[in-house]
């Protein structure tokens, strides 16, 4: 039996943090609550909580974060010098105080190694190589750059909007007519990046890979690998350097091979992250002599600078966990960890009947069938594709688990669902960008709604809805006022754009046919009137 939390030891616990889609902290702070029954610190995108070392690996299962780490030390308070050399000294210095023990535990939880590995060097160098600086790593800025004309705050971030959004839409149309498979998915952690909110435009934000600092000869020799985010890597990408091949440096197979990721934010830093992840990485590797890898990695160091905030983690993640249980990715594919927060919102009941009536590849029911399997989930689309997709997406989780799901092709306007027969009606509309159209929206929204309504349990039933066309929904809410009240909103940021979650509870008002197909109609004309008349087709393109 495991010792009671109030007898354990410090060094029996570890410090998770996690990264969360921005707006559904919350969510993920009350389900770790919840499941570990420990105190939460939730901030904007990520949150953080002790758990016991035997634990670790259950912290994986929570199903709405996406990147986990042990955090091994934190250091407050860094007084970062006004000399790039000098930060790079102070940040070579903290490997010495990096509690490496814990977090090298937590690690041997999740992953393994063919040999030991020692948290501590048989000798501890009393050097740790000497700071470099980040011109060595990457070209100063091109001097005729600095000549185009600057943009505006609001320009800059207009375009960069615009650049993601048409490089979001251009890989997942590429992803879903080539079907393959693992490119899409690496394609939408490059989205995940960009969701989850972490380029502040205030501040000045990088996320830098950088282990090639083998040693400080092979520092000169090699290359970095900056990854950014996609709107900062389109904006500068004509300053990125021309990529070199890394350098192969002798591996010994006894050691695990690691590589330093560093994140940075804030304003004033003399240095940058590419800078502090190769002093950073070179330290490591003159404390441990791992071995450096940036694909092929045991081990993930990643160092976090937040102003004058440093802390140092182990990744216990090697992608994102958004990718659960999808194999077979649409247009529109909806990550696993949304759907997941997004059934939460939902406080299902066991027993309850769960419904998504435009399902997509299934991400929703998929997920509910896995983590609420002591509810009946059952989902449909108009599109054939979006079914054979749903089928697919089943059978890859059947693989591993068993599921009970089946797909329906329906129309939600009119589902073959008996009258007060789901318990919630839970979807991911369409936003009107990459499937439909935000002219037929104005029709669809309210005629989704009024057949949910119908559907639904009356006082008990529940619907959770995902959108970006606020317009629309909060036409088709006023309109099926009388059936549904908007208890909650969350604000929530998908790949730049500003989507929002409505969950609505169903009032105790009884579904009358007459009185819908009158609101109905208001709704129509009201569609009609925004198209200037012209007749209202059904988009089922995808
Ligand atoms: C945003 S996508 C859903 C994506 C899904 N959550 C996933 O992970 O793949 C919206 C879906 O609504 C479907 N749809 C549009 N009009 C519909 C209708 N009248 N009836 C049923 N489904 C419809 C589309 O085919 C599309 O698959």
């Amino acid at each position: 039996m495991s010792a009671p939390i109030e007898n354990m030891q410090e060094n029996e616990f570890c410090e998770i943090e996690a990264t969360v889609a921005s707006g559904f902290e919350n969510v993920v702070k009350e389900d770790a609550e919840e499941k570990f029954n420990v105190p939460v610190d939730a901030k904007r995108g990520r949150i953080a909580f002790k758990v016991p070392m035997k634990d670790v690996k259950k912290v994986l299962d929570l199903g709405g974060i996406d990147n986990c780490f042990v955090v091994m030390s934190r250091f407050s308070n860094v007084n970062f010098p006004e000399d790039e050399l000098e930060c790079m000294a102070l940040l070579r210095k903290i490997v010495y105080n990096v509690n490496w023990k814990n977090g090298l535990d937590a690690w041997s939880k999740i992953f393994s190694f063919h040999h030991p590995i020692a948290s501590c060097p048989e000798t501890v160098p009393v050097d740790l190589g000497a700071p470099t600086l980040s011109s060595r790593f990457h070209q100063p800025k091109n001097p005729s750059e600095e000549k185009k004309p600057k943009l505006s705050k609001s320009e800059r971030r207009k375009l960069r909007k615009q650049q993601a959004r048409e490089k979001f839409a251009a890989q997942n149309v590429q992803k879903a007519k080539e079907g393959e498979k693992m490119e899409k998915a690496e394609d939408l952690e490059t989205v995940s990046t960009t969701e989850t909110g972490q380029h502040d435009d205030e501040n000045s934000n990088e996320n830098t890979n950088n282990s090639q600092n083998v040693s400080e000869k092979a520092v000169s020799d090699s290359t970095c690998t900056v990854e950014k985010s996609a709107q900062k890597e389109t904006l500068e990408k004509e300053q990125a350097p021309a990529p070199k091949k890394p350098k192969t440096t002798d591996q010994d197979p006894t050691k695990p091979a690691f590589r330093v990721t560093c994140n940075r934010n804030g304003q004033g830093h003399p240095f940058d992250s590419m800078g502090a992840a190769s002093n950073f990485g070179g330290a490591v590797y003159n404390y441990f002599h791992w071995n450096v890898s940036m694909k092929q990695f045991d081990i993930e160091v990643i160092l976090n600078i937040e102003g004058n905030e440093v802390s140092v983690c182990l990744a216990l993640t090697r992608e994102s966990l958004h990718r659960r249980y999808i194999t077979a990715f649409g247009p529109t594919a909806l990550r696993a960890t949304h759907a997941y927060n997004m059934l939460r919102l939902c406080k299902l009941q066991p027993g309850e009947i769960i419904c998504d009536p435009m399902c997509g590849g299934g991400s929703i029911p998929l997920q509910s069938a896995v983590s609420w399997n002591k509810c009946v989930s059952i989902c449909g689309d108009i599109i054939n594709n979006a079914l054979k997709r749903t089928k697919e997406n089943i059978n890859y989780v059947a693989q591993s688990q068993p599921i009970s799901l089946d797909v329906v092709r329906w129309d939600v306007t009119n589902l073959p669902l008996r009258t007060e027969s789901m318990d919630v009606c839970i979807t991911d509309l369409p936003f009107g960008i990459r499937v439909g159209s935000k002219m037929n929206n104005w029709k669809l929204y309210p005629g989704a709604l009024m057949e949910m309504a119908r559907v639904t349990r009356v006082e008990k039933g529940r619907a959770c809805l995902l959108t970006q066309d606020k317009k629309c929904i909060n036409k088709a809410l006023s309109v099926t006022a009388k059936y549904w009240k908007c208890r909650n909103m969350v604000g929530l940021n998908m790949g730049g754009l500003a989507a929002c979650v409505y969950v609505l509870h169903r009032t105790v008002e009884k579904y009358n046919a007459e009185d819908a197909a009158q609101m109905l109609s208001t709704a129509l004309e009201h569609a009609k009137q925004k198209e200037g008349g012209s007749p209202t087709k059904t988009d089922t393109n995808q």
